[in-house]
């Protein structure tokens, strides 16, 4: 069996890509799949799929290939995904209702258990089962719900007061979509999403093509100019 903290941070950064490709061949009804099929479809190289997969015990076995739903099992058992986690969302704006309105969280394994806002109008809605409440209930409503994870989605002047909040309250694990880098005790893990910096890498990579297209574009008239002129001299 693996054992988690033997395996490096990039190839856990890698695991959920593996974990969706390996359910979505159990859902095909594939059994076994060897790192060369695994590679053309996930478009990762057969040597990279063998040194992470490695990780789980050699399970790839010459001509047999990979078992996927032990792989699958033993990811999700990795990420922790095999158990329940209890998560709230503070901020129940835009972003905090998208989160609370999509499914998928549960099934696996992320239980939205509250929301919370200070704006009064929102207060008492609800959104899919999930009451939105006043911030001043957020310390009682983690211990008496064994809270983990908390989604912070308000804006981000309120963060680092409400992280606080969190961590004192005993929240491990803080979701942070606000713009700022929060500071906490080392026992406390934060994971930043940044929709806005991963558009900023596909703008940079968008932009790399088109002067690459540019460039190759004024190379090629250059060329032709310069066999034009060479003809007519
Ligand atoms: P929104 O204005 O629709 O929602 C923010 C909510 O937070 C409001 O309902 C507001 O009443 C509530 N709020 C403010 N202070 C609070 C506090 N102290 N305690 C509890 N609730 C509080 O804004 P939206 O669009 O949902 O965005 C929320 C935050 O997420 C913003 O900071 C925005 O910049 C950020 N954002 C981040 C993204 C990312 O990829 N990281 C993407 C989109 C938004």
């Amino acid at each position: 069996m693996a054992d988690q903290r033997q395996i490096s941070k990039a190839v856990i950064a890698r695991l959920p890509r593996y974990y969706r490709y390996l359910g979505e061949l159990m859902e095909e009804g594939i059994e076994r799949i060897s790192s060369n099929e695994l590679s053309a479809r996930m478009k990762v190289t057969a040597s990279q799929i063998r040194q992470d997969l490695n990780n789980f015990g050699g399970f790839g076995q010459q001509g047999y290939g990979y078992n996927v739903k032990y792989l699958y099992t033993e990811i999700a058992r990795i990420l922790g995904i095999d158990r329940q986690h209890n998560l709230i969302i503070i901020g129940a704006g835009n972003l905090g209702q998208a989160i609370a309105n999509y499914t998928n969280f549960e099934k696996r394994g992320f239980m939205i258990k509250g929301m919370f806002d200070i704006n009064p109008r929102l207060i008492g809605l609800v959104v899919r089962g999930v009451e939105i409440r006043g911030i001043d209930d957020l310390e009682q409503f983690i211990v008496e719900n064994e809270v983990q994870i908390a989604a912070l989605t308000i804006p981000k002047s309120k963060a680092p007061e409400i992280a606080d909040r969190l961590v004192k309250a005993g929240i491990k694990a803080i979701w942070n979509f606000a713009h700022t880098d929060l500071n906490v005790p080392d026992d406390v893990v934060v994971e930043n999403v940044h929709l806005s910096e991963s558009l900023m890498r596909l703008s940079y990579r968008v932009c790399s093509m088109q002067d690459e297209r540019e460039r190759k574009a004024k190379e090629k008239l250059a060329k032709e100019n310069a066999k034009m002129h060479g003809q007519e001299a």
